[in-house]
């Protein structure tokens, strides 16, 4: 079977929002199991300015689905594990934005502000009670949400791979299918 070629930029996007978001999940599951104590601050301080880096990424991506629109369909005839899979897709599109932005809420709703790699974004201010508790609870179910769908889309990605041998990773990686 000959799959529609993806662009440059599409695959580009993907790649560099999937290696982000691990790096920024990676450091978030790190400095949770830290200590409270300056270490855990120094991480915090990377993690909150990577996870800033990431959104503005993560919003050109969104943008860039809005204009391409869904990635050209394998099959014609849609399995429920097609359907899945594009469950799948859109829930990691909409958490990479609302990661940072709970992150940014739990930041501001702490009344703690915003810097960026220690330049000031956002000055400390009043605690807002309900958006630091909201923003907690997003970032938490949302961390574990994450996991979980980045596994299913690893685990598809593969099955597609390797057992159905249909070069739907291949298409991802750049190569060019038979
Ligand atoms: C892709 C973006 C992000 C991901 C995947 C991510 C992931 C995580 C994870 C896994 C944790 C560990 C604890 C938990 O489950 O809540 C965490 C904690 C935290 N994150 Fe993020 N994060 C992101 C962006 C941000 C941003 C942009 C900020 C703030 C500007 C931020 C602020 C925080 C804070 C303050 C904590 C500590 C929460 C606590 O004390 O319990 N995060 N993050």
């Amino acid at each position: 079977m000959s799959l529609q070629p993806l662009s440059k930029t599409t695959i580009l996007l993907h790649w560099l929002t999937g290696i982000f978001l691990l790096v920024v999940l990676g450091l978030g599951l790190y400095m949770d199991e830290l200590p409270k104590g300056p270490d855990k601050f120094e991480i915090m301080g990377i993690h909150k300015s990577l996870g800033l880096a990431f959104l503005f990424v993560a919003l050109i991506r969104v943008v860039w689905r809005i204009r391409e629109g869904s990635l050209p369909a394998l099959n014609v005839q849609q399995t429920w594990q097609d359907t899945m899979a594009k469950g799948i897709h859109l829930f990691l599109l909409l958490a990479t934005v609302l990661m940072p932005v709970s992150g940014l809420m739990m930041s501001i709703g702490g009344g703690h502000g915003v810097t960026f790699f220690g330049s000031e974004l956002i000055a400390k201010g009043e605690e807002i009670k309900w958006m630091g508790g909201l923003g907690h609870e997003l970032h938490e179910i949302g961390a574990s949400l994450i996991i979980l769908a980045l596994l299913l889309h690893i685990a598809g990605a593969l099955k597609h791979e390797f057992k159905l041998k249909d070069g739907m990773l291949s298409r991802m990686l750049g190569k060019k299918s038979a």
